[in-house]
């Protein structure tokens, strides 16, 4: 199993009452869950049947097949609302599962935890959770492949205020310091220095847009600077 998909596995509340994968193609997820003692109930959907039925052979290879619910979904459009306390939503752009979020109005009314890992655009995601009553519980970094993730998990709940940059980024622990967080800090200056390039060759640096990225890259530039505050400062 990839360093990505364990930490997928490990943001699970261990002892949940229904967990959904929705967007579960192989089904490594949910079966993982089946064979590590999680008692509730399981959900595995996709919006197309080719991954799901990888996703069921998988599952009867490691004789969990009768753990596991697995249905053809568009998002969470086959999940039943009772029966679930975790959502997972991982390896999909941070646009799609924003839309996923969007039609399953559902989860802003009861406890649910979504653990999210958005494979573009994390700023979307986070900007969504916060505007719809949504608290972002832990920040996770994983590096594989030259490739940085970002994982987080939410619950109901307030969120402090959070800057254009923290969007970006994540709110940073202490534990996020070392490889990975410079890793995350250079992609994402990398990519607004491309947009910025490309707004100047465009004649655009006049424009509120171009202010708006160039207002996160410095903010980018001072965080990754340090110094780093601790989980327990910002309590
Ligand atoms: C790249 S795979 C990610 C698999 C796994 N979640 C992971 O993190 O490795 C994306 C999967 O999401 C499915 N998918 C895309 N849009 C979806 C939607 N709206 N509802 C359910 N599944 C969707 C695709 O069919 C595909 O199997």
């Amino acid at each position: 199993m990839t360093k990505r998909l364990l930490q997928l596995c490990r943001l699970i509340p261990p002892n949940g009452n229904g967990f959904a994968d929705v967007g579960t193609d192989h089904g490594f997820v949910p079966v993982w869950l089946a064979n590590h003692g999680y008692s509730g109930r399981i959900y595995a959907f996709d919006i197309a049947e080719a991954p799901l039925n990888k996703a069921i052979s998988l599952a009867r290879e490691h004789m969990v097949d009768d753990r596991i619910c697995f249905s053809v979904s568009d998002g969470l459009d086959a999940c039943p609302p009772g029966l679930v306390d975790c959502i997972m939503i991982a390896g999909l752009g941070g646009d799609a599962i924003c839309r996923i979020l969007d039609r399953a109005e559902w989860i802003l009314d009861r406890g649910y935890t979504l653990i999210l890992q958005p494979m573009t655009h994390a700023e979307v995601v986070r900007y969504w959770l916060i505007h719809n009553g949504f608290r972002i519980t832990t920040e996770a970094l994983v590096s594989e492949d030259r490739h940085i993730y970002q994982f987080f998990t939410a619950r109901a709940g307030n969120c402090g205020a959070v800057s254009d940059a923290e969007y970006c980024t994540g709110i940073i622990h202490a534990d996020h310091i070392g490889e990975d967080i410079s890793i995350l800090y250079s992609d994402l200056m990398h990519r607004i220095e491309q947009k910025l390039v490309g707004m100047r060759r465009a004649d655009q640096v006049d424009s509120s847009t171009f202010r708006f990225y160039a207002g996160i890259k410095q903010e980018l530039e001072k965080l990754s600077a340090g110094p780093f505050t601790t989980a327990a400062e910002q309590d």
